[in-house]
């Protein structure tokens, strides 16, 4: 039991899958209540109830699609509505289809946007005022690699993530001093469903296999810096180290890494 965690209301979005499923079932270890939020009701049902099964708590759930706004505006007030305060939001939905930019459909990139990016400004902003008021909540946006270092096929994507980078880093040092941590979580590929959408073909998928991440270690890893002030969580550290070159000299690492890039 983690003594920070414990008792913590925790908005987890995207919880019926991947990440977030793990993030959700981590945040019940270690004593917090999860509220999920997703689309896909069955699978948020069978969640929760192996959830409040396992750990003998109340785990509730809420379907939404975060890529209408109207609707999940409701869906937060209602959550606000029925549970108070809560202590952390971790935006955590997100999904991509790879593809060229010549060959995009034009529904795919507004949803990328509207998911990655809309929805997690549409939670920070509705849920701040209840952490600032408070003096304390964290903020936890699960952004990627991809926010640092662009690659072909994924222009929208990774457009998408530097968007969620550049906000996190600027309401990091604007609530810095007011109670409210901000971290942001930088992941290379994770061995999740997310490549159902954004890589059917499975040919990036079969690419990276070796050094995918294992989603229940990232979300472990998530929920243990949980109400600490953390910058940001970077894995694995080698790819990190990558961007970081990226950073200093972008035209030699794409230049370098061509081959690589031109993975997916
Ligand atoms: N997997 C990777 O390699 C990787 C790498 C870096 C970053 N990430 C990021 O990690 C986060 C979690 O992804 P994951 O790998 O765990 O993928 P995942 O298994 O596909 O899970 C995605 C979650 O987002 C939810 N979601 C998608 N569209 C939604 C919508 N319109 N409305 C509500 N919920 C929606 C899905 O739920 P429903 O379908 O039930 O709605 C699901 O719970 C994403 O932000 C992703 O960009 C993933």
């Amino acid at each position: 039991m983690n003594e920070l965690v414990k008792g913590k209301k925790v908005l987890i979005t995207g919880a019926s899958s991947g990440i977030g499923q793990y993030i959700a079932i981590h945040t019940a270890m270690q004593g917090g209540v999860p509220i999920l939020v997703a689309r896909s009701t069955d699978k948020l049902r069978i969640i929760a109830e192996k959830i409040e099964e396992s750990f003998s708590i109340e785990c509730p759930w809420y379907t939404a699609d975060l890529s209408m706004d109207a609707e999940w505006k409701d869906v937060i007030d209602q959550i606000c509505y029925d549970h108070g305060s809560i202590d952390a939001l971790v935006n955590n939905a997100g999904m991509a289809v790879f593809d060229l930019v010549e060959q995009a459909k034009w529904k795919d990139i507004e949803r990328m946007v509207a998911v990655n990016v809309t929805s997690l400004f549409r939670s920070t902003h509705q849920l701040l005022p209840h952490f600032l008021q408070k003096g304390e909540g964290h903020i936890v946006n699960i952004a990627s690699q991809a926010g640092k270092m662009a690659t072909p096929k994924s222009s929208v994507y990774a457009a998408t993530k530097h968007a969620v980078l550049g906000f996190t880093n600027a309401l990091r040092m604007e609530v810095e001093q007011k109670g409210v941590f901000v971290t942001s979580v930088n992941l290379g590929p994770v061995q999740t469903n997310f490549f159902e959408q954004a890589d059917p073909a499975g040919t990036y998928q079969k690419a990276v296999e070796q050094m995918m991440l294992d989603p229940n270690h990232v979300a472990r890893t998530v929920v243990d810096h949980l109400f600490t002030k953390c910058r940001e969580i970077n894995m694995p550290a080698w790819m990190n180290a990558g961007s970081k070159l990226y950073a200093l000299s972008p035209g030699t690492i794409e230049k370098v890494m061509k081959k690589q890039f031109e993975k997916k």
